[in-house]
């Protein structure tokens, strides 16, 4: 279960621990998708912070109980899976949003593979992640290890060739301390 349990224990104060979702910045990854995005699925969704910001229909995916709860109380639909196996059926989504989670699971190569499984032709793949390399980066790094956290960052580049190999549409937005990976799903012709 890798650091799930941590998300556990710590569910009823995530949400104060953290500052709210910017829309703006997971709207800019849906502007790639060539299809309109109304329904979406927002993998290692926790508490529901980014779902809460969305405009659009989003469920909120995770392998945490506690933090599903949190959603729950928050109003919104959830659904217990892990990352690497989703229980979702083939393409029917129009966007998958995984922010501030990549790095704690366990295999992120499933994770991007089962987001293009579960992405309509033209969905969209919307990632937000820290860039190890960065100062701010590196201290994340020391500070999620200190805390006993097993996560793994990669830099966008690494990422957005992930995404490519698993066949998307992959292009870098944002290079900073935080960074977007979009990943467009091929359409049928
Ligand atoms: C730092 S929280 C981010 C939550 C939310 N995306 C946000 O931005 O507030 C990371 C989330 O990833 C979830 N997670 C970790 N490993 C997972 C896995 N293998 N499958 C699904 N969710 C996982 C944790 O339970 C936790 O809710």
């Amino acid at each position: 279960m890798h650091d799930v349990p941590y998300f556990d224990r710590f569910a009823g104060v995530y949400d104060l621990a953290m500052p709210s979702a910017d829309r703006a910045d997971i709207e800019a990854g849906f502007a790639h998708a060539e299809r309109p995005v109304e329904l979406v699925l927002d993998v290692g969704g926790g508490s529901g912070r980014v779902a809460r910001a969305l405009d659009q229909h989003a469920v909120v995916a995770d392998a945490s109980r506690g933090m599903l709860a949190e959603a729950r109380d928050h109003g919104l639909p959830t659904l217990q899976t892990d990352a690497g196996r989703l229980a979702v059926r083939d393409s029917s989504v129009d966007a998958v949003t995984i922010v501030d989670a990549l790095h704690h699971f366990p295999d992120w190569d499933a994770a991007v593979a089962e987001a293009s499984r579960v992405l309509r032709p033209g969905g969209v793949l919307v990632v937000r992640d820290f860039h190890p390399a960065t100062v701010r980066g590196r201290l994340l790094v020391a500070v999620e290890h200190l805390v006993s956290f097993e996560s793994s960052f990669d830099t966008p580049d690494e990422l957005a060739a992930g995404v490519a190999a698993a066949g998307l549409d992959a292009r870098v937005l944002e290079r900073g301390f935080t960074y977007t990976v979009v990943g467009v799903e091929p359409g049928d012709g």
